[in-house]
């Protein structure tokens, strides 16, 4: 982070703190509940947001040999990722251009070559056919005219990003705008190692599963007995950065460097860094390690599939430091998995029996406020009926 922004944002959280106030938006907000249970936009979030954008696929520990690859699912489309024999790094629909089934069923590994399991034909982890398995039966046919679909794929800051419509351009830097990219250029230079990852599905709303991250008031009540004795109760600021987002959260030792002179201390050490990579993605600076949360729909609006990640620096004491980030990793397990995911299940349950037509999204929530609205432009600026659904008319309150 540049030291004027650095500045800008202490200046900020001082302000703030002195009068025991926190970032407010204009006016509470008047919230449709419809956008967590209605299936037509289920579908086109589906379409709009997580097929024609760069989403954060894997981590680039991943693939850092030629050969390696991994498999996932993700927003419904399976694919195939590789750091094929050249060394580029590629990834495919992992769906067998014979007849559809899928090439490659490992999660993880290191191969030269996949090979379909129906009828035998072979790929290279460059994507190319390599064979027919039975090339007598194909006669005439073009091997290079059945490749693998690929898709787009880059590796930036630590994290490999994928497109998942064949033939779009993705430049991650250019998506995620200059601040943005050299804010997470700082983090990806010390934390690239996975040390733990996970995939879990659950029944709540993807966006629900971000919106835990945009805000921290509930730290205090929601998480009491686990890490709200990590945060300064509600005391945050935010920039958007193009449709992305940068949350500030400030520990309980800011208080006590506030007022000392920026030069001797980092805001890093005293405050938590939360970036949105929207729409799905929340990267999350703690110290010395980045928490990644990426959140997909599921089958129906109802459902999300989530993938979190605990990163930490590369070096010969982090490495042994395992008991460390054993515990980092079971903080997370329960405050976010037992706490927050938890209450997003009974939320999610709240609005599956209809007992309003809508929340109210406060001036503290002005990210959450912010966040939906970003997603209403995105999936259709001028429609009336999205208008309705997201209840963003000026002056609702
Ligand atoms: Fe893959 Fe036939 S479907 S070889």
């Amino acid at each position: 982070m540049n030291p004027s922004t650095q500045r800008r944002i202490i200046d900020e959280l001082s302000t703030l703190l002195a009068a025991r106030s926190t970032q407010l938006a204009e006016h509470p907000r008047l919230h449709s509940i419809d956008v967590y249970r209605c299936a037509d936009l289920h579908d086109r979030e589906r379409d709009e947001l997580f097929r024609r954008r760069p989403l954060v696929a894997g981590y680039a520990e991943e693939l850092s040999k030629p050969g390696d690859f991994v498999t996932r699912e993700i927003a419904g489309i399976p694919v195939l990722m590789t750091r094929d024999h050249s060394g580029v790094v590629r990834a495919f629909i992992n769906v067998c251009r014979h007849r559809g089934n899928v090439v490659c069923e490992a999660p993880a590994g290191n191969a030269k070559a996949f090979v379909c399991q129906y009828h035998g034909w072979a790929y290279g982890n460059d994507g190319a056919c390599r064979s027919f398995g039975h090339p007598a039966a194909f006669d005439g046919c073009s091997l290079s005219d059945f490749n693998l679909t690929c898709l787009p794929a880059e590796i930036r800051h630590g994290l490999v990003w994928v497109i998942l419509t064949p033939g779009q351009d993705l430049s991650v830097e250019s998506f995620l705008g200059p601040t943005l990219d050299d804010e997470l250029a700082n983090f990806a230079e010390s934390c690239v190692r996975v040390f733990e990852q996970r995939v879990t599905t659950h029944a709540f709303n993807w966006k629900l599963g971000v919106e835990t991250f945009l805000e921290i008031f509930h730290i205090s009540t929601l998480h009491r007995m686990s890490i709200a004795e990590h945060f300064l109760d509600g005391l945050m600021t935010s920039e958007k950065l193009g449709p992305h987002h940068r949350i500030t959260a400030a520990r309980p030792s800011f208080s006590e460097v506030a007022s000392r002179p920026a030069s001797e201390w980092v805001i890093t050490d005293h405050c938590t860094l939360i970036y949105l990579l929207f729409p799905n993605t929340v990267y999350l600076f703690q110290r010395e390690h980045v928490q990644v949360y990426s959140f997909f729909p599921g089958r129906h609006p109802g459902e999300c599939q989530v993938r979190t990640a605990l990163l930490r620096p590369n070096g010969r004491i982090a490495d042994r430091a395992t008991r460390h980030w054993q515990n980092n990793w079971d903080i997370i397990s329960r405050a976010v998995y037992d706490e927050d995911f938890r209450a997003m299940e009974r939320v999610q349950r709240g609005i599956s029996v209809g007992a309003s037509d809508g929340f109210i999204l406060g001036r503290n929530e002005s990210v959450l406020q912010e966040y939906h609205e970003e997603i209403r432009q995105c999936l259709d600026p001028l429609s009336a009926a999205s208008a309705r659904l997201f209840g963003v008319r000026d002056g609702d309150i």
